[in-house]
C-alpha cells in the first residue's frame, strides 16, 4: 500500500472511538446519499469504507437486500461496525477498496463520504464497475476540493503549504469519470456551511472524522501559537470559523 494511504488508514484506526461524537456533517451526508436512492431491493450490496457504520443504518432501514457486505480497511473501523448489526445477512470484509478480489458481483455497490480519499479515482471506478451486475450501480457521496476552502487559503497564507482536502477533485472531472464509465448517470451538488466557535473545535472535528494532517511538513508540529495566529487570520479574513463543505451525490448505472 502506497505511504498516503497507510497514513489515512493509521489516522482512521487512531480516531475510531471518537468518530461517532464528530461525525455531525457525515450524517447530514448520509441523509442525502439515502434520499438519493430511489430503490428500494437490491440483492447484494457491497458498501465500502463503512467506518462505524452511520450510512449502513439507514440504509438498513430503507432497503430490502439478501445479502450486504461491509467493507474498510481500518481494522478499528470494522470492529465497532460488527459490534452494532449482528444480522446474518450482513457480512464484514476488511479490505482496501483500491486493491480487492471478490468471486461476487453486486447490485448496488455504495459509499458515504470515502472516496475523496481515493486518488486516481477513475482508474478504481474502471475497476470497481467489473464487481456490478448488469443494472448494477454505484452510488456514493464525495467531499469536492471546495471543502474547508477558508482553511487551506489560511494554511496557504501562513505555512505556504495546501491542505489535502484542496487535493480532492473538482465538478467537470467527477461527472467525467461518470459519464466514461456509466450507461447512465445522475450528479447532485450540495453546499453545507458550518460555524465552529474557534479555530481548536473545528480542527478536532477534522481530526476525529479522518483527517491526516494540515499538509503541514514532515515532523513539523503544529504549536499552539500556531493556532492562535492562523485563528486571527480566519477572524480576519471571515470575521467568524465559517467552514464550507462542498458535498456531491453520484450515480453511475451499468446496463
Ligand atoms: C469519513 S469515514 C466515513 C465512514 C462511513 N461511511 C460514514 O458514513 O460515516 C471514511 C471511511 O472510509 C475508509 N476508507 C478510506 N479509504 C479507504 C480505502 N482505500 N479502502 C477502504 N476503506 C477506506 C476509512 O477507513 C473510513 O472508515
Amino acid at each position: 500500500m502506497k505511504l498516503i494511504y497507510k497514513k489515512i488508514q493509521k489516522s482512521f484506526d487512531k480516531n475510531a472511538n471518537k468518530y461517532d461524537d464528530y461525525c455531525e456533517i457525515q450524517k447530514i451526508v448520509a441523509d442525502l446519499l439515502i434520499k438519493n436512492i430511489s430503490q428500494k431491493q437490491f440483492n447484494d450490496i457491497l458498501e465500502i469504507g463503512t467506518g462505524t457504520g452511520l450510512f449502513t443504518e439507514k440504509l438498513i432501514d430503507k432497503i430490502i437486500f439478501e445479502k450486504l457486505i461491509l467493507s474498510d480497511f481500518s481494522k478499528k473501523m470494522m470492529l465497532l461496525s460488527k459490534t452494532k448489526f449482528l444480522n446474518k445477512n450482513i457480512d464484514f470484509l476488511c479490505m482496501d477498496a483500491l486493491n480487492f478480489s471478490l468471486k461476487k458481483t453486486f447490485d448496488l455497490i455504495v459509499s458515504n463520504a470515502s472516496y475523496q480519499w481515493i486518488n486516481n479515482l477513475e482508474k478504481h471506478i474502471k475497476r470497481q464497475t467489473q464487481f456490478l451486475n448488469k443494472n448494477g450501480m454505484l452510488a456514493i457521496t464525495y467531499f469536492g476540493n471546495q471543502t474547508f476552502f477558508e482553511l487551506n487559503s489560511i494554511i496557504n497564507k501562513y505555512f505556504k503549504t495546501s491542505i489535502p482536502a484542496s487535493k480532492f477533485l473538482e465538478k467537470e472531472k467527477l461527472k467525467q469519470i461518470f459519464k466514461n464509465n456509466f450507461s447512465e448517470y445522475f450528479f447532485s451538488e450540495y453546499k453545507i456551511i458550518k460555524k465552529y466557535s474557534n479555530l481548536m473545535d473545528f480542527l478536532r472535528t477534522i481530526k476525529n472524522t479522518g483527517e491526516y494532517g494540515f499538509g503541514i511538513k514532515k515532523n513539523k508540529m503544529i504549536t499552539k501559537n500556531d493556532i492562535l495566529k492562523l485563528e486571527k487570520l480566519y477572524f480576519k479574513r471571515y470575521k467568524k470559523i465559517k467552514v464550507t463543505y462542498n458535498i456531491y451525490v453520484l450515480k453511475g448505472k451499468k446496463y
